[in-house]
């Protein structure tokens, strides 16, 4: 099955309605968060999310969660712990089967979701819908293909998960993918049929970030919640060791310098985004030292 669907008055969706109330003409707004990392990523989200919620009143929260736990994968006691703080819909990627654990939870919980063009063997689902207000919002995930390890093609099995998802009045697509190239590509494939297509994977976030022509909100990618002293998450003197003896090193989350990286998609229409706005800031000064 391709679809499910939660709502968000589950008692699993402790967030509740939120300020900024979207209205059935599609007024709504959508906070992505970027590839969380290791329990430094998910400190950084749950400290700065008071901070978003008040500056930015976002009706919908999403995060990508694929290297939530320790750095790969995620496992079902830190993705209820995502959905208790109130994140709508928690997308995946290439590290999602890295924790055995989590197979089943993939297939239980509605608001998690795997690349939709995984095989249909494989545990999960890989779109979801979720309604606050009596306003629906589509999440789709999809991996690319380039240098990624999925089993069917990005750019046609979009097209079934966007047909078999139902009246939404947004839709966000995770296109998490290594080629920017796949990604700018996609971007184009589906403006003016979604409100945002946004990329995830290499953790570092792109400068170019608009509102296509068709009314798609687009950025390459979005960047990571997690520590900016490493290399893309990793210690950094690991990740040099690596490369400059070329043998196995164990690679371990760097602590330095943790960073909230998202964007803020805000719309007035069904299916259109008015803009999308990064959002880069330090994990806040005041929650430092508490884990
Ligand atoms: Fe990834």
């Amino acid at each position: 099955m391709a679809e499910r669907q939660a709502s968000a008055d589950d008692p699993q969706a402790a967030g509740g309605a939120q300020e900024g109330s979207p209205d059935a003409n599609g007024r709504a707004s959508v906070l992505f968060v970027g590839d969380i990392v290791g329990g430094i990523g998910r400190r950084t989200l749950l400290d700065s999310l008071p901070v978003l919620r008040e500056r930015y009143e976002p009706t919908f929260v999403i995060a990508n969660g694929e290297n939530v736990a320790g750095g790969l994968g995620i496992t079902p006691k830190l993705a209820d712990e995502l959905i208790a703080a109130g994140i709508d819909v928690i997308t995946l990627g290439n590290h999602t089967y890295h924790r055995r654990e989590v197979y089943a939870y993939l297939d239980a919980q509605p608001r998690i979701l795997r690349p939709v063009n995984f095989l249909r063997s494989q545990p999960g689902h890989g779109a979801c819908t979720v309604e606050r207000d009596g306003v629906r919002l589509g999440v789709v995930s999809v991996s690319g293909n380039l240098y990624l390890r999925a089993g069917r093609s990005a750019f046609t099995e979009i097209e079934s998960a966007l047909g078999e998802l139902g009246a939404a009045a947004h839709i966000v697509v995770d296109m998490h993918a290594e080629a920017t190239s796949e990604k700018v590509a996609m971007g184009w494939h589906l403006d003016g049929r979604v409100t945002a297509v946004v990329g995830t994977h290499t953790h570092v976030p792109t400068a170019d970030a608009r509102v296509l022509p068709g009314g798609t909100a687009y950025i390459t990618d979005v960047g990571m919640t997690g520590p900016r002293g490493g290399v893309i998450g990793v210690k950094r003197e690991q990740a040099i060791e690596s490369l400059l003896t070329q043998m196995p090193v164990r690679f371990e989350t760097s602590q330095e310098d943790p960073w909230l990286m998202a964007v803020l998609i805000r719309c007035s229409r069904p299916l259109r985004a008015d803009s999308i706005e990064q959002v880069l800031m330090p994990r806040p000064p005041a929650q430092e030292g508490t884990g």
